[in-house]
């Protein structure tokens, strides 16, 4: 059980909070890159940690994320005329460049020498896997980007989806690294994966996983044994790399899932769901496998909002519920969102009433490592993760090994070579 001033201190993220710093001491993305798909394209509204944030691209195809409110009278830039290598709010025609510098002050006489003092605030950018990512800390602190190679591959090693979940960021992210309900929330009535599904049948024959646990330079290496026959233990190993994602295994040569979960506000947070191959193109056979909605859930066309959603009850069906699968919810993000949106009645999860288990142990980990790493902020000791780019080239695994390999042994982290 978990204090309420502990619950409150992990999910409150906006300006100001100590959550908040830490999420600002690491690049985090915020949007797809298709989101500003040419030079001079539609500003975009970026809605990130509590901030209020307009994203475009320029002439020269520079990204600029800048305070969604201009600086004379805080119209919004989301108006704006995106023309001429900068974003022209459309109140009195001030202009703004992707560093935030304001270019011209069309409407005042002393214009040219009023501009130099009314620049805007402007976050940092990359392109990175097929997102833009941008850093919202101090920037004598700006980290190099995570090494992880999810995030490094070509396009072509990936399918990726941007999902808004309406909930806080935490849940999500504690379902991402729950494997004990994979073998409940994700399975048919007769104890099979998914029609579509990349799990490991063992993880429907064995329902209760033992938890190895061991933190990292990057966040946790949580590996859930569960039993493969009377010589085996089959091992999924996921990687938790703080403090936004999750590398989730599967089965060896098929790609794997990666959630990344960024907070919008305190209520609401983004996913980017990534199906990778680090080592290929994923094959048309994958991406086709991939579209079938139980991978990726169907989207409302023009929007991130899944199809399945809280207004019609993930599109349930009981009878399908009753005969074949375990929820009657169709895809594994509808039914991760259907459980996670709305855990103890809203979008904050209120962690002081539940009744953990052994099987949460990977849970309390993560908790605790987040609470620490935000307590020492709290006392000026700053993340070294953050600092650590190169600890976050990691691979999450799904494998069987004999009964008697001691994962901390150092053989076993051979076997399995978890580090690429
Ligand atoms: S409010 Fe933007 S130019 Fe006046
Ligand atoms: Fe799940």
């Amino acid at each position: 059980m978990m204090k309420p001033e502990d619950n409150e201190l992990l999910v409150r993220v906006g300006p100001g909070t100590a959550m908040g710093a830490l999420f600002r001491r690491f690049w985090l993305p915020v949007m797809l890159s298709d989101e500003l798909s040419e030079p001079d394209c539609t500003p975009v509204r970026v809605n990130v940690l509590g901030e209020k944030l307009i994203a475009f691209r320029d002439t020269n195809g520079r990204i600029g994320l800048l305070d969604a409110y201009c600086t004379h009278r805080r119209a919004n830039l989301f108006w704006g005329r995106n023309e001429d290598c900068g974003l022209r709010c459309v109140y009195h025609g001030w202009k703004f460049d992707v560093d935030g510098n304001c270019v011209d002050v069309p409407n005042a006489p002393d214009g040219d020498r009023l501009k130099q003092n009314m620049s805007t605030i402007a976050y940092p950018t990359m392109e990175r896997g097929s997102m833009i990512w941008a850093y919202l800390g101090p920037r004598e602190l700006m980290p190099a980007p995570p090494a992880t190679e999810v995030f490094e591959a070509p396009a072509s090693h990936r399918v990726i989806r941007k999902i808004v979940a309406r909930g806080n960021y935490l849940q999500f992210m504690e379902g991402d690294i729950d494997s004990s309900h994979v073998s409940f929330l994700h399975s048919n009535v007769d104890n099979t994966p998914l029609a579509g599904s990349r799990v490991t049948p063992f993880a429907y024959q064995d329902k209760t996983p033992r938890w190895t646990i061991k933190p990292t330079d990057y966040g946790l290496m949580l590996a859930a044994q569960r039993n493969a026959g009377p010589d085996n233990y089959s091992w999924r190993i996921n990687q938790w790399l703080l403090p936004f994602a999750t590398l989730i295994a599967a089965p060896k040569d098929w790609p794997f899932t990666t959630n990344v979960r960024v907070p919008i506000d305190d209520e609401n947070s983004m996913q980017f769901r990534i199906w990778t191959h680090p080592d290929r193109p994923l094959t048309d056979k994958e991406i086709e496998t991939s579209q079938g909605g139980v991978i990726f859930p169907e989207m409302i066309p023009g929007t991130f909002e899944t199809k399945e959603n809280a207004s019609n009850d993930y599109l349930i069906d009981r009878e399908n519920q009753r005969t074949r699968t375990y929820t009657g919810i169709k895809g594994i993000p509808s039914q991760d969102l259907a459980v996670t949106q709305d855990q103890g009645g809203g979008p904050i999860a209120d962690r002081s009433r539940e009744r953990l288990t052994s099987s949460d142990t990977a849970i309390v980990f993560m908790r605790k490592r987040l609470l620490d790493a935000v307590k020492a902020l709290q006392q000026g000791i700053e993340p070294p993760e953050a600092q650590n780019a190169a600890a976050y080239r990691v691979r999450p695994i799904d494998t069987v090994l004999p009964r008697g390999v001691d994962l901390e042994s150092g053989t076993a982290a051979d076997t399995m070579k978890i580090v690429a």
